[in-house]
């Protein structure tokens, strides 16, 4: 994207703490809030996974802290918050974008295969949302959940995930309702087919692509800067009175009902 849409500084005195922050997707969103004023605390499991994406916000002259927590547990989860307070004083944005997946046809599936996926995505968001509350409701803050289109209709080998997914859709709209009167906002973002991601490279054969492309109705997969485009909307204040919606940004690709198999 070579302009400019929003402000440099539209972030500017912002704390947000980006869970799977580290690459893929939400590596962007924490990169494109630091990008534009934010101090970012990004967490991953892994601490390799974070620092090259600390030392390039870190470059480009933003602050950045990371720390590596399995969202699954909520002893963890609380800890990286309070050190992402202790760093940066508060907390105003929590973008959950930790997320499991594979391919797996429900009747090969686990139930601990299933459960993990879950536990990752849908116990995760709520863990992050539930330690993350005193801050937002101090700083009449928000929550953006990165979401899926796999549950709007049925997708083959993605029982796990659409059940996850379909879950944290629920949590954006029941905190939406719950914490308006907080004044934080709960939204969430459903991607499309996004290139150069992690969860691309495991679920779409590369021989899939160019026939997969041909179904979307833009012709052209999402890139990584799509979602962080429709990211900084939603996170700004041009977006001060959406709460509880899930915004799909997908070049149009589920309404096909063509999914990934
Ligand atoms: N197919 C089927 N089952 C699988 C699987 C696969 N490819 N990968 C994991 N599972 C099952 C395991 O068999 C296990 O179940 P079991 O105990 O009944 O055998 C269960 O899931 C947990 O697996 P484990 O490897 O112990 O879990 P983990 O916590 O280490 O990691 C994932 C599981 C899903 C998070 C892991 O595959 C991963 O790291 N994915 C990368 C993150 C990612 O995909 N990000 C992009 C999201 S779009």
């Amino acid at each position: 994207m070579n302009k400019q849409v929003f402000s440099p500084d539209v972030f500017e005195g912002k704390v947000a703490f980006v869970t799977g922050g580290g690459t893929g997707i939400t590596g962007g969103v924490a990169r494109a809030l630091a990008e534009h004023g934010a101090k970012v605390a990004i967490t991953s499991r892994k601490m390799e996974n974070l620092e090259p994406m600390k030392a390039a916000i870190e470059e480009s002259g933003s602050e950045c802290h990371a720390v590596a927590a399995d969202v699954r547990h909520f002893e963890a989860v609380e800890m990286a918050i309070s050190e992402t307070v202790e760093r940066f004083g508060k907390i105003d944005i929590v973008v959950n974008g930790a997320a499991g997946n594979f391919l797996c046809w429900a009747s090969e599936l686990s139930p601990n295969g299933f459960g993990t996926v879950v536990d990752i995505d849908t116990k995760g968001t709520f863990n992050v949302c539930r330690a993350a509350f005193d801050q937002l409701k101090e700083n009449s803050g928000q929550i953006l959940n990165i979401s899926a289109t796999l549950h709007y209709l049925g997708t083959p080998m993605q029982i796990h995930v659409s059940a996850a997914k379909a879950g944290v859709d629920a949590i954006t709209r029941n905190l939406a309702v719950e914490w308006g009167r907080y004044g934080i906002r709960v939204n969430g973002i459903a991607p499309g087919p996004i290139e150069d991601t992690e969860g691309m490279k495991r679920l779409l054969p590369p021989q899939l692509k160019e026939s997969l492309t041909k179904k979307i109705p833009l012709k052209r997969f999402g890139r990584i800067a799509d979602i962080e485009q429709a990211a900084l909307f939603i996170c700004s204040p041009a977006a001060a009175y959406i709460s509880g919606v899930t915004l799909v940004v997908d070049g149009g690709h589920w309404l096909t009902g063509t999914g990934l198999s």
